[in-house]
Formats: C-alpha cells, structure tokens, sequence
C-alpha cells in the first residue's frame, strides 16, 4: 500500500496526503486503445486480453455515436482474467454526461424494495437526459454603485451603472441586489454577470481599463476586457441528470433530499408514465435529448429467473440503457429453477446477447500486470521478486499474486530492506495459503473445522446403518 504513515515529525507533508486507500482496479484508466480501436499492447493500465479490450471499445464507439440502446453484452471468463477490470476501463472512457451505473447482482435483493424495482431504477439511473436551458444574463463593467439608505436604515434602494464598450444603462436595485453585492465585494471597475432570473451576481474579474488604479492589488487577481455589443445575453446551459433522479425529486412521497439519503423506496408507475412523456415532449421541442449510458451487472449468475425475464422485457423497452454482464460461471444451475444453462442465464436471453469472452493471461501479461500493480502500491520489487510473483500468478491464480505484494512489502519493511526481495515473497507464500492448499487444509483436517458435523455425522449414521445391516 502506498500508506507511508508517520509519526515521525520531519516528515515532509507530502508523505501524508499519499495516504489513499488503493482499490483494485485504481490503476485502470481506460481500455488502452489507439483511435483505430487496436489495443495497445500496454496502455492505461490495461494489458493483454487485446481481443476483449477491441470487442468493449468497439461497443463503447457505437454508444458514443448514439447509435444503440437497449443491447446487452456478456464478458464471460475464468475468475480474475479482467471482466470488471475491462468494465471499469469502458467507465472511464465514457464521456463525463454519460451514466455509468455499477450494480453487482446480489444487491438487488433487499427486503425494502422487489427485485424489479431496483432492476428498474438501475435502468433509469443509467439513462440520462440532457437538458438545454437558455437563461438571460446581464453582463457589463461596473461603473457606479449607489445605495441610498431610508432615515431609519432599514430599506435600501440603489442603482447600478453597468457598460459595455458600445453601451451604458442604470439598474435599479432592490435590497436583496444590493446585500448581494455587498456580499461579494464588487466595486466599480468589476466586471460582472447577473443571472436574470435568479438575480445570482458573479464576478468574472476587474476589467483591463481599471487596472492601473490601485497599486496594492493581490497576485490573484483576474483581469478581463470589458464586454462589447449588448448588455443583455442569452447563453445556453446543459446540463444532465438522469431518468431516476427527475423521478424521485418529482415523487411526492420522497422528494429530493432522498437523493442523499440513498433511500427512495418504490417510486410508482404512474409517475414513471408520466415522467416519460414529459420527456419525450422536450425532446420534441428540442430542449432536453437523452443520453443513453452504460448499466453493468457484474456476477450476473446470482440474478434469478424473475429478473432475466424482466430484462428480457425492459431492454426492448424504448428507453433502455446498454447493459453489460459479466460472470465467471460455466454451465450451472439458473437461480430459481432446477435448470442449467451456460453462466447461469436463460437460452433466450443469452441469444439476444453479444458475447465477449476473455482468455487466462500469459506468463509476460501475469509478469506485467504484477508489475503495474507493485508500482501503483507503491512497492519496489526486485527483478527476482518480480518472477517468482509473476510465477505464483501463473499456477495459483493472478489475484493471489497481486494479493501477495502488500504482505511482501510489509515483511520487507520489517527486515528494514527498501526493496521487496525474494525472501520476503517467500514469506508471504508461508503465511496466506492459496485456494489450493487452503482446500488441502480443510481435506486434511475433515471434520474437525465447523459446519462439516452434520455431514459428518449422518455420513457416520449412515456407516453406522450400513454395518447394522451387514
Ligand atoms: N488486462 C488487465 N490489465 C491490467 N490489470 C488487470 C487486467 N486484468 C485483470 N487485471 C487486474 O487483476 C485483478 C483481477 O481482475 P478482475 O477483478 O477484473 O477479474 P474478474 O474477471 O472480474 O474476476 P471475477 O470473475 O473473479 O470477478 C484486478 O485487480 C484487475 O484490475
Ligand atoms: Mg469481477
């Protein structure tokens, strides 16, 4: 871990602003394609698994063009071979107004709401909506303030001189204008915007033309040219929120602030309705256009039959996100039903979806990703260290490797060496075990861990009525 806690007073400031927590993938920051979507061989954080990584960037080109929604894709795979890794980096590439919605399959059962009610507000979180506005702004250099004061002081009115370098007009202000200028500071020589309906003041800097007047001015302060044409302006602003937001500000019974609290509940299918049409009578006007983003579902084998069926139902809904799966399951149970399928998805979902599927690594990509991992950790490994990690990654599994660089590092710090040798990775190979020989262990010692009892003791039993009847 890149963690260098201490308590060590001459340590520099910069030791303990380094102090983040480092997830999984936080080395992941893109799929490493060039434009020609060819996976480079290493970019981004992202090695290997070219044809996975192409697949991803080719359906992450036909969501930036618009062209598609509602299609769902699978990454199926071998446990740690990138399928969240590859999901992450399709996160990153998309553009900052397109929703990414992450959603791991086993929270949609909860006890407070049915499993098609998150299914159906992770869809709607994952759908956003663009919406246009025009505000009419005032913007000018300010040249005179005067604020006149009633006998007893308690109202204000005021004018407000603003230029252009074409034009001069006199506002007059109310007692909030004035408070808000105050507020602010602004003087004459500012140059400023007011939002006309909202009355917002802000200040874009001190104009050219005042700049000589004062010596004393901070380091900081901006200067801009004083506006030309028209005091008055119409400027557009975007913004994007999602579906699943304009549902719960607008849902009587929650409101808004649910949005923080995380708690909206069941949102009713009226106001959905409802909701959608207004939608589409925006975008008919040209003031909002929806901005189809990305839903993942990652180990998507522990959805059950009642939840494939809704998403087979929901991504031919008009409004649907892309949905992208990933599981590591073969040919297993269908939760629900007493069925198999390939990951644990019904036949006719599986037909309606594009497949990516992703390949064990290689000795060199095992030996790369290890690699990447200790330099985002923080850790320096030496080249033998390196190798015999890159090896353990090879025959137990690539997680185990990668899990292995923090114990090493902190043995390491242990013996007061800098660098990560291959003692020290020897030692963290003795104290955690793999899935391998963890499962040895528990062979070895059959029956004396717990939860085994009871099968133990009808296996017992059964001996037991097997010799009475001998
Ligand atoms: N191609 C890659 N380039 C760089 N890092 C990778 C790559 N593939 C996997 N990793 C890293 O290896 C670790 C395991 O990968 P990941 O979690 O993506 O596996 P997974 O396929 O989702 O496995 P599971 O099926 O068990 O969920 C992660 O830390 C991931 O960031
Ligand atoms: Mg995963």
């Amino acid at each position: 871990m890149a963690a260098n806690i201490s308590i060590n007073p001459s340590s520099s400031i910069r030791d303990v602003t380094k102090m983040e927590r480092i997830g999984a993938h936080s080395h992941i920051h893109g799929l490493g394609l060039d434009a020609n979507l060819e996976p480079r061989a290493s970019s981004q954080g992202m090695i290997g698994q070219g044809k996975a990584r192409k697949a991803a960037g080719v359906i992450l080109r036909m969501i930036q063009d618009g062209r598609i929604a509602g299609r769902s894709i699978l990454i199926a795979g071998p446990p740690s071979t990138g399928k969240t890794a590859i999901a992450m980096g399709m996160a990153q590439t998309l553009g900052a107004d397109v929703p990414f919605v992450m959603l791991t399959a086993s929270e949609v059962f909860s006890l407070e709401m049915s499993k098609t009610e998150s299914l159906t507000q992770a869809f709607r979180r994952a759908i956003g909506v663009r919406i246009k506005e025009e505000t009419e702004l005032i913007e000018g250099e300010v040249v005179e303030i005067q604020v006149d004061r009633s006998v007893t002081g308690s109202t204000k009115t005021g004018r407000l001189t603003l230029k252009t370098t074409d034009m001069e007009t006199v506002y007059d202000l109310g007692s909030k204008m004035i408070d808000q200028l105050q507020k602010e500071k602004v003087l004459a020589g500012d140059v400023v915007s007011i939002d006309k309906a909202s009355g917002r003041i802000s200040k874009l800097g001190r104009s050219y033309g005042r700049a000589k007047d004062y010596d004393a001015m901070g380091a900081d302060t901006r200067f801009v040219a004083c506006p030309d044409g028209e005091l008055q302006t119409r400027k557009e602003v975007v913004h994007t929120v999602s579906l699943h937001e304009i549902d719960v500000i607008n849902s009587r019974t929650q409101g808004f602030l649910a949005l923080f609290a995380g708690d909206t509940g069941e949102i009713k299918p009226e106001l959905r309705d409802q909701i959608n049409s207004k939608v589409a009578e925006w975008r008919e006007e040209g003031k909002a256009e929806i901005v189809p983003g990305v839903l993942f579902i990652d180990e998507v084998h522990m959805l059950d039959i009642e939840c494939f069926s809704f998403l087979n139902r929901a991504l031919e809904g008009e409004l649907a996100p892309l949905v992208v799966m990933a599981s590591n399951r073969g040919i297993t149970r269908i939760r629900g039903t007493k069925y198999k399928s390939p990951h644990g998805i019904p036949v006719d979902l599986l037909d309606r979806m594009l497949i990516i599927s992703t390949r064990k690594y290689d000795a060199t990509e095992t030996k790369e990703i290890v690699k990447i991992r200790a330099e985002e950790e923080d850790v320096k490994l030496v080249p033998d260290a390196l190798d015999l990690l890159a090896q353990m990654g090879l025959q137990t599994s690539l997680r185990y490797a990668l899990n292995l660089i923090a114990p090493s590092q902190l043995l390491a710090t242990r013996r007061k060496t800098p660098n990560v040798e291959v003692e020290d990775v020897r030692m963290a190979y003795k104290y955690f075990c793999d899935v391998e020989r963890s499962a040895q262990y528990a062979k070895e010692t059959s029956g004396m861990m717990f939860g085994e009892e009871e099968l133990v003791a009808s296996v017992n039993g059964v001996n037991a009525a097997m010799d009475i009847s001998t």
